[in-house]
């Protein structure tokens, strides 16, 4: 497919240039598809456009710190931010447009909408930090009503968000098509994150082991218990004094729900969110 003003990318800080440039792509018959980040850009990201860019004449990709989701100011103002890096990355990607608005931009005034997704924002990540699939669903609801997009791209790094995302289009009858994209990990298996980036080399090292023990549990199902298995993760990487796991839970992959045994649903994934020093890691792996 064609990609729109391939090579020509913008970068676009304001609504109102950005409904103008898509309302004329619109207008010539062309698809959109967009990718929300944070940006501090890696190739878990860049899996993401480049399918965005595969799958669309029109590929937005926005890039904006977004407060409302930051429950911790320290984890808000430490969050890695380099514009031209990421802009250069996406130029090299064949992106189209750049969305990267200000805070004053995407909130005139305080966004005071709350949401509501019924069990599937209560646990893990919604209980461990409260307000942030709130402030998830403020921004990305914003950037569906300012792109209204064909096709938005979403990885399963962060599982739990993916799940959210889709209710939320479900309850609000938005016409998008989510896409679910494969976690992409470095050789070593660790998850790329943005937040990794704030590891010091001696953590760097260590890391790997969050993934590499969820890989090794992969054997003892159906054999051992699910809370087995449960001790078995968290008992091993919590034996690094480096690493705390705040939470390992393994749920119906459609409801987000604690199970008990393997073969009380067909879909079951285990979620993990580790501290590695202050800085906050997350995976998680499909067991069914
Ligand atoms: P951010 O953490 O920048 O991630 C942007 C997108 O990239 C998310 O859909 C995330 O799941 C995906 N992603 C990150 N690391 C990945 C990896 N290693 N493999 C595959 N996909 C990966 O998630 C957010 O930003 C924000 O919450 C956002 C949705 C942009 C709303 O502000």
């Amino acid at each position: 497919m064609q990609n729109f003003l391939k090579g020509i990318m913008k970068t676009i800080t304001t609504v109102s240039e950005l409904q103008k440039e898509i309302c004329a792509a619109k207008a010539e018959g062309k698809t959109v598809g967009l990718v929300p980040t944070m940006g501090a850009l890696h190739n878990g990201h860049i899996s993401l456009v480049k399918r965005c860019v595969g799958e669309n004449d029109v590929a937005v990709v926005s890039v904006f710190v977004n407060p409302t989701q930051f429950n911790d100011p320290n984890d808000l103002r430490n969050y890695p931010r380099n514009l031209d890096a990421d802009v250069e990355l996406l130029r090299q990607n064949d992106c189209s447009i750049v969305f990267a608005p200000s805070v004053e931009e995407m909130y005139p005034e305080p966004d005071t909408r709350t949401f509501d997704f019924g069990m599937l924002d209560k646990v893990m990540e919604g209980a461990f930090r409260p307000g942030h699939f709130n402030g998830v669903a403020q921004i990305v609801s914003k950037l569906f009503d300012i792109v209204k997009p064909h096709r938005a791209y979403f990885g399963e790094k962060d599982f739990q968000q993916l799940a959210i995302i889709r209710e939320m289009v479900r309850q609000f009858s938005i016409p998008v098509e989510i896409v679910g994209c494969p976690i992409v990990r470095e050789t070593d298996r660790l998850a790329m994150s943005s937040r990794n980036a704030r590891l010091t080399p001696e953590q760097r090292e260590i890391a790997p082991f969050i993934a590499q023990t969820l890989n090794n549990s992969l054997t003892f199902v159906p054999s051992k218990k699910v809370s087995e298995v449960i001790e078995w993760v968290t008992g091993k990487v919590n034996a690094l004094p480096e690493l705390r796991v705040e939470y390992f839970q393994i749920v119906d992959g459609n409801t987000l729900q604690p199970v008990t045994c393997w073969d009380e649903t067909e879909y079951i994934v285990g979620c993990i969110t580790v501290f590695c020093g202050d800085v906050r890691l997350i995976d998680n792996i499909r067991y069914k």
